[in-house]
This record gives C-alpha cells, structure tokens and sequence, in this order.
C-alpha cells in the first residue's frame, strides 16, 4: 500500500484532537500500519523545543526558527523513514499550523516562512516539497473555540492569547486552504461530535481510506 501523509490542523478548541484516536483506529482497521505524531513535536528533540516554544515568551523569528528547527529533525527521523516504509503518517498540525499562528496570528512575514518551509520540507529525489497528502482543517469560529477552551485546563502561550489572534489564525487558515484546495479538507466543527466524525469519515472514505 502507498505511503499517505495526513495532518489535522484548526485553531486551539476546534476538537481535532478528539478526533485522533478514532482516525488512527479506522486506518489500522485498514490494515494500514500508522505513524502517529505532532507538532512541534514527534522526537526527543523536537519535544524539547516544543516545552520551548509554548512556554517561553521570544520573537516571531526566534519562535518560526525553532518551530522549523523541530519540524526539520521530526521530519528527517520519523515523517520521511516511515513514508519510505510506505506507512501512513497521522500528524497532529504540520506547516500550515506556522502559516496559520506564527504568519497570521504573530503577523510574522510569510515570505520568510515560504523560504524556512523550502529549507526544511525539500525532497530532492521527490522534486518538490514534503507536504501532507491530505489535511484536515478543523474550522470553528474563534469565539465559540474560546468559549470551549475557556473550561480546559490551564492554558499555554499560545492558548492565552486574544480573540483577535484567533480570528488572524483562523484567516490564516483560510488563506492557506485556498491556496491548495485539493489537499485540504474543511470539517465544519461547529457541530456536535457525531457530525464532526461524519464529515471526517466521508473525507476519508472520498480518499479510498475507509469502508
Ligand atoms: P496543540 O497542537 O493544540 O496541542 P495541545 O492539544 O497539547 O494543546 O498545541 C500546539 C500549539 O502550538 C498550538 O497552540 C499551535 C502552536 N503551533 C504554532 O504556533 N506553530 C506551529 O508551527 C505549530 C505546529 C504549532
């Protein structure tokens, strides 16, 4: 079977986190093998940057670089080993989550981004860029992701931040699904759990992934 990159994306309180365990289950029952992981994140190091990065205060640049930094060495020792072993690779937030947070959010420049993104995500032999094969885009309106966060645990840097940082997340969101419609998949959140599992089920079923 070939190898499939699948990441789960949407601003914090949007519930794709909830939805992990369930898509992991329904892939296995596949008979596919599932690399799960995230990000920032994934490996001993890239953790390490993440207590970092969601916890210390730092410039947009010093946290894009960090966030690149851990992206690079999660995906030169866990993403690209486990698609080379034909594998599917479950990620909770990829690159789109840096557009979306730290160009949208921060209002960091996202040319920059563009050339961190090259740097990190070539694939010589592939003649482009890594990216997902199909992304699950969790879209809730920033107000009712506040209020849903407002009951979780105690929040972290970026969790804390304003509404209208959201709403900038979001719009970045936005931006970077429209630029590559065809892999992203926009699951309407602002639904019960049930109905949110239904629409995650079709998209997956739209891509042979499901019975
Ligand atoms: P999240 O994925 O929501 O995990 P948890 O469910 O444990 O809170 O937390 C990761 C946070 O990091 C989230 O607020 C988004 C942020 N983030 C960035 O700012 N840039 C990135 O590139 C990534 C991957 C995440």
């Amino acid at each position: 079977m070939s190898a499939l990159f699948l990441s789960l994306e949407g601003i914090d309180g949007a519930g794709k986190s909830s939805h992990l365990d369930a898509i992991e289950a329904l892939l296995r029952k596949q008979g596919r093998v599932v690399t799960r992981t995230r990000e920032p994140g994934g490996t001993p190091l890239a953790e390490q940057l993440r207590g970092m990065i969601l916890n210390q205060p730092m410039d947009p640049l010093t946290e894009s670089l960090l966030v690149f930094a851990a992206r690079r060495d999660h995906i030169v020792q866990v993403i690209a080993p486990a698609l080379a072993r034909g594998e599917v690779v479950l990620s909770d937030r990829f690159t789109d989550a840096t557009f979306a947070y730290q160009g949208g959010g921060r209002g960091f420049d996202v040319q920059v981004l563009a050339t961190l993104e090259q740097w990190a995500q070539e694939r010589p032999e592939a003649g482009g860029l890594l990216q997902p094969d199909i992304t699950l885009w969790f879209d809730l309106p920033p107000e009712v992701a506040a209020a849903r966060l407002a009951d979780a645990r105690t929040p972290d840097k970026f969790e804390a931040q304003s509404a209208d940082f959201f709403r900038r997340v979001a719009a970045g969101y936005a931006k970077r699904a429209e630029a590559d419609p065809a892999r992203f998949v926009r699951i309407d959140a602002n639904r019960t759990r049930e109905q949110v599992w239904e629409q995650v089920e079709q998209a997956l079923q739209a891509r042979g992934l499901s019975a």
